[in-house]
């Protein structure tokens, strides 16, 4: 007699976790003898999720839809919150899945803990150990660890962080990180671009910037660096596409506007956006999940943030820790477009987060694994 079905909720509302759960989403409703899966997405952002749901083809069985502009922490963690009890009382689910360390996985995580419902982690376990960098990622990722049942940690790294905090090692897998998966389906040899044919014939630096606590005077300090440097090396060119957060925008119209071969374009598709950094000279971001998909391209990043909880990176050589002043990031941007034998370090393709099977191997995990 077969098993019974497991039905999984997923749950996610911004870009980065919709590029890396909807691979998942789709191997899992892949496996239909095994599986029930419904989609929940929080609509922490709206137009930047909307692109990469349409982009993989998901389509959510619940919309909490909460995104509002400017929104808060507060408002986000209580929308969701009362949102997701509802959803989940509703679909009855045997897991929810949740990714990360966004205040949507927090949040959702928090409501299925309240209801007594087992919850998975994907992405598990990274750490940087400091509350307040990155703000407020730390502290969710480390919550949503306190509430989880199953760990799915993308790195050896993020396991050992896991066992350090006692959570029960036969709860503890090390997957890969599916954001990884996505990559392998969206970087093309043949891939064309009008951003490209703008670039053509300079170096192609790649920028973008978002976290809540570079916002304000870290943030006109790395654009006024970017710019310094680039002003000095006229064989360069950027493209930007710039984040929909209003802060972020004022920001950078303030101190980059008037500069012709800097771009700031609208939030790329993930398709045009991966094959912009397969293609690019190198890439300055405080991002996360480019810090991940970088090292799989062999692109150097410049990490504009004072801290890393993607330390493999850093180890391949791939990732440089550049902080957030002016100086800094002039500094090393200047090093790495002078002198060829420093930016060659940082060329080496290497895959320290993932083989582009995570996903398969969660789904394996979930068949395989005793729920509370
Ligand atoms: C959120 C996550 C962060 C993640 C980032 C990825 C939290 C607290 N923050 O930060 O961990 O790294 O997403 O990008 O969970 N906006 C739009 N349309 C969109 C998206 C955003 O207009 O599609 C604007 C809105 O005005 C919104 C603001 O951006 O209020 C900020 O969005 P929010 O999700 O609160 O913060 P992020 O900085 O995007
Ligand atoms: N990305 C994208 N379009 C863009 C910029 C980024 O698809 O214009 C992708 C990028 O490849 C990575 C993810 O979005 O997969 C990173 O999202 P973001 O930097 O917003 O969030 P973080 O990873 O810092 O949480």
């Amino acid at each position: 007699m077969g098993q019974a079905k497991r039905r999984v909720l997923l749950v996610f509302g911004t870009r980065p976790e919709a590029i890396k759960m909807c691979p998942l989403v789709n191997v899992l409703k892949a496996r239909e003898d095994q599986f029930e899966v419904s989609v929940c997405v929080s609509g922490q952002h709206r137009e930047m999720l909307q692109q990469v749901l349409h982009a993989f083809d998901v389509v959510p069985d619940y919309d909490l839809d909460v995104m509002t502009p400017g929104q808060t922490l507060f408002d986000i963690t209580s929308t969701v919150l009362l949102g997701m009890r509802e959803v989940i009382e509703r679909d009855q689910p045997d897991i929810i899945l949740v990714h990360g360390d966004t205040t949507t996985s927090f949040a959702a995580a928090l409501a299925a803990f309240y209801l007594q419902v087992p919850v998975g982690h994907v992405e598990a376990g990274l750490r940087t150990r400091n509350l307040r960098s990155p703000w407020p990622e730390e502290f969710n990722r480390q919550a949503v660890d306190v509430m989880a049942d199953i760990y799915f940690a993308p790195t050896g790294q993020a396991r050992e962080n896991l066992l350090a905090e006692q959570k029960p090692p036969q709860n503890v897998f090390v997957t890969g990180n599916t954001g990884i998966d996505a990559l392998a389906t969206t970087v093309r040899d043949d891939y064309a671009s009008a951003l490209l044919d703008w670039a053509r014939g300079s170096r192609l630096i790649l920028i973008t910037a978002h976290r809540r606590e570079n916002l304000g005077a870290p943030m006109h300090e790395m654009f006024r660096a970017i710019r310094r440097v680039m002003e000095e090396h006229p064989d360069t060119k950027a493209l930007y596409p710039i984040h929909m957060n209003p802060q972020v925008r004022a920001a950078a119209h303030e101190e980059l506007d008037g500069f012709d071969r800097l771009r700031i374009v609208e939030p790329q598709d993930v398709l045009d956006f991966h094959n912009l950094m397969a293609r690019s000279h190198l890439i300055l971001t405080d991002s996360g999940g480019i810090q991940e998909e970088a090292p799989s391209l062999g692109k150097p990043v410049l990490v504009m943030r004072d801290t890393t909880e993607r330390p493999e990176g850093v180890a391949a050589g791939t990732l440089k820790l550049v902080g957030t002043s002016e100086q800094g990031i002039y500094d090393a941007f200047s090093l790495l477009l002078n002198c060829e034998s420093a930016y060659e370090k940082m060329t080496h393709a290497s895959n320290p987060y993932g083989d582009g099977h995570a996903s398969e191997r969660i789904a394996d995990i979930l068949v395989a694994t005793a729920l509370l």
